[in-house]
């Protein structure tokens, strides 16, 4: 992002297993945001455009195309890469703020961890796929293994969600490993208790960091003006 840090937009992912409430988090989030006068795009990954939403149906809609593993990365970063240059780059740019409902911890965790491709291969495609564009916020939900289960018996599995026992506990392993390693922009949070909760918990991380970019944007205004990105990002 070359333009200035104070006016361009901030870009917030909710990650986490599934069962971990993001999208109406992402939503809840929106809200509070819009509230406050800024202006946010919400999109979810893979999706968010056209090609994008054409390739989830692919790799979570359908049973009888077999998807081989690497292909399955592939297709997960290819979607990333459009939404990217397409949507999130250009929103960014003009000072609108992005939630996106998962992003690339994602893809580490699935594809690699539970996937079983190298992380590093992973980590190579999702630099490429990013294209410099790093999140501000990266809130990844926590909850048990059992949660996950309990949340979604009542709704039909889609493809990734069809894997089975083992996957499933790689993914949670994956996230759990991962979440612990990272530090700033990731943060932990749980993802138990009511949905009011858990909005609370993640309200409190997002307000610092609306206040930060408020309090630039005065400095900008006035005669003090600085630069205040200094998340170190580790994808
Ligand atoms: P999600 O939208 O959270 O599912 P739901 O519609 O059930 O809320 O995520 C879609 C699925 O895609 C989820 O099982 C995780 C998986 N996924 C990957 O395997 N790799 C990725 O890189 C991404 C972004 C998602």
């Amino acid at each position: 992002m070359k333009k200035n840090e104070a006016t361009r937009g901030r870009f917030i992912v909710l990650d986490g297993p599934d069962g971990a409430g993001k999208s109406t988090q992402v939503k809840l989030l929106a809200a509070e945001l819009e509230k406050r006068g800024v202006t946010v795009k919400s999109l979810r990954e893979p999706g968010g455009t056209a090609l994008g939403e054409a390739i989830r149906a692919l790799l979570l809609n359908q049973t009888t195309i077999h998807i081989d593993a690497l292909a399955e990365a592939f297709l997960f970063q290819a979607a990333r890469a459009h939404l990217i240059r397409e949507v999130v780059g250009p929103a960014l740019e003009r000072g609108e703020w992005i939630i996106c409902d998962r992003f690339t911890l994602s893809t580490l965790v699935y594809q690699g961890y539970a996937g079983g491709i190298k992380k590093k291969i992973i980590k190579q495609l999702s630099s490429a796929a990013i294209d410099g564009v790093k999140p501000d916020a990266y809130i990844v939900l926590t909850l048990p293994a059992k949660t996950s289960v309990d949340r979604r018996a009542n709704r039909s599995a889609d493809r990734m969600e069809s894997k089975g026992e083992t996957y499933l506990k790689n993914v949670f392993n994956g996230f759990a490993t991962e979440s612990k390693k990272r530090g700033s922009p990731y943060k932990k949070v749980d993802g138990q208790g009511t949905v009011e909760e858990v909005q609370k918990r993640i309200w409190s991380h997002i307000e610092r960091v609306l206040t930060a970019v408020q309090s630039s944007k005065f400095k900008v205004n006035g005669t003090i003006g600085f630069t205040l990105r200094a998340c170190k990002i580790i994808n």
